[in-house]
């Protein structure tokens, strides 16, 4: 368990290896919290608190809040400064973060840590706002979107994102829902607008486009500033946002790392295709529209000094997606590989977990920053060593009969069962951090 010495009287921290990477502390903490590499202590974590005491009440605010935001509590005090106030997570948002680009709202533990963009409509557009992406719909931050001037339309960069839509529906009546065609399931039946095509889109009275699908196309009355990029890959009706040519919202499917040094994308949580999505960038990269800031749904908003450098930045993650196997991670597998992690510290059931339940190509994503030249190179007990690799070996023999899967997964939901109990027990005892 790594932690921040309390050498003062502003706390210390420690993050649980149940941590998923949902990369939340790390935005909302961006100091304190860090990607992990392969260099660290524990070679399967994936975020890692800074090797330095807290140095003030304002980083001490800062870990409050990942503390309160943090999914899977994975984020505890070790020494809670007896000074620090109780406030609201939401207090301070709609937060600027440049010209009329707004963070919507804290990250949502309904969204698994999933952020959230508010555009405050600007000249014949003011009062026409849109939220890209949701934020919890609590009251005080709501009022605050209708003070700024309400909601004309909620994108959602993909399905993942879109829980929260009918609260949000609620507080807005006239607002549209937009998301793309391809990730459309029962419950988003009822969205006002769904895209496909790459002309203006049309609402769903009007009739959808059903021309060859194109990949940009614009909002009503948006269209000299907004474009919507069609960009599968982490899901099949993946979107990314693109305003002014400026800012690019790209929920799931592209964020910075800090750690590599360069835009990188999510292995372990790709729910399509990874080679679909490699393809989606090299379309982003040929597109003839710049963007410097990249807005993701998981992960630190990050502005490039220059669009060039933005550009070579997509170059550089075409390179080191590259040298992950394709494939991707059935969504069903990842459920019962997070479940694993969070609910138990036993260290042989979460290797179970890693090497037997996530595909191959996926477990080389654990943590996915160092990328997988580092699980080659570096090995020393992580998921590609020793009788890891044997393992890896066998797991591929028998996918193709689901029978070792199976088998696994039984002993799995079985020891979960019992993590779960064990975790209980654990959560009573650190709730009062
Ligand atoms: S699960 Fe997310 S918020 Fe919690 S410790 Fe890990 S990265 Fe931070
Ligand atoms: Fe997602």
């Amino acid at each position: 368990m790594p932690l921040v010495s309390d050498t003062q009287h502003f706390g210390s921290v420690a993050i649980l290896n149940s941590c998923t990477g949902c990369t939340t502390c790390r935005v909302l903490a961006p100091d304190i919290f860090l990607e992990a590499r392969r260099t660290s202590r524990d070679p399967t974590i994936f975020t890692e608190v800074a090797g330095r005491p807290l140095r003030s009440m304002e980083e001490a605010e800062q870990v409050r809040e990942a503390v309160m935001a943090c999914p899977v509590h994975a984020v505890k005090w070790v020494k809670r400064p007896k000074t620090l106030k109780a406030r609201p997570l939401t207090e301070g948002y709609p937060k600027l973060l440049d010209e009329n680009v707004y963070v919507g709202g804290p990250p949502s533990k309904k969204l698994f840590g999933g952020a959230s963009y508010l555009i405050v409509g600007q000249g014949n557009k003011r009062g026409r706002n849109i939220l890209v992406d949701t934020p919890d719909p609590e009251e005080a931050l709501v009022d605050r979107v209708r003070a700024l001037g309400g909601l004309d339309y909620i994108i959602f960069t993909h399905i993942d994102h879109v829980s929260l839509h009918r609260a949000w529906k609620e507080a807005f009546p006239n607002v549209q829902r937009v998301m793309h065609a391809d990730d459309f399931n029962d419950d988003t039946q009822d969205f006002e607008i769904k895209l496909q095509g790459g002309e203006t889109a049309r609402t769903a009275d009007e009739g959808i486009h059903d021309a060859a699908p194109p990949l940009v196309c614009s909002l009503p009355g948006w269209e000299d500033e907004l474009e919507l990029i069609h960009g599968p890959g982490h899901t099949p009706g993946s979107i990314y946002v693109l305003y002014k040519e400026k800012f690019l919202c790209t929920g799931d499917s592209l964020h910075y790392s800090r750690a590599v040094g360069h835009l990188v994308g999510f292995r372990l949580q790709c729910w399509e295709s990874w080679s679909r999505q490699q393809a989606s960038w090299r379309r982003l990269l040929r597109h003839s529209s710049a963007f410097s800031w990249v807005l993701p749904g998981h992960g630190e908003p990050y502005r490039f000094p220059t669009p060039g450098e933005a550009r070579e930045s997509l170059a550089a993650a075409l390179q080191w997606a590259s040298g992950f196997p394709d494939g991707r991670t059935p969504s069903g597998r990842f459920r019962l590989w997070a479940t694993t992690r969070v609910t138990s510290r036993r260290k042989w059931l979460r290797w179970l977990a890693d090497n037997l339940v996530l595909p191959p190509g996926s477990r080389l994503a654990i943590p996915c920053y160092a990328g997988p030249a580092g699980a080659v190179s570096e090995g020393g007990g992580g998921p590609g060593s020793g009788l890891g690799a044997m393992l890896q070996a066998l797991c591929k023999i028998d996918r193709g009969t689901g029978v070792a899967l199976g088998l696994t997964s039984f002993v799995l939901g079985v020891a979960v069962g019992v993590g779960w109990a064990e975790g209980g027990r654990r959560g009573a005892r650190l709730s009062g951090g």
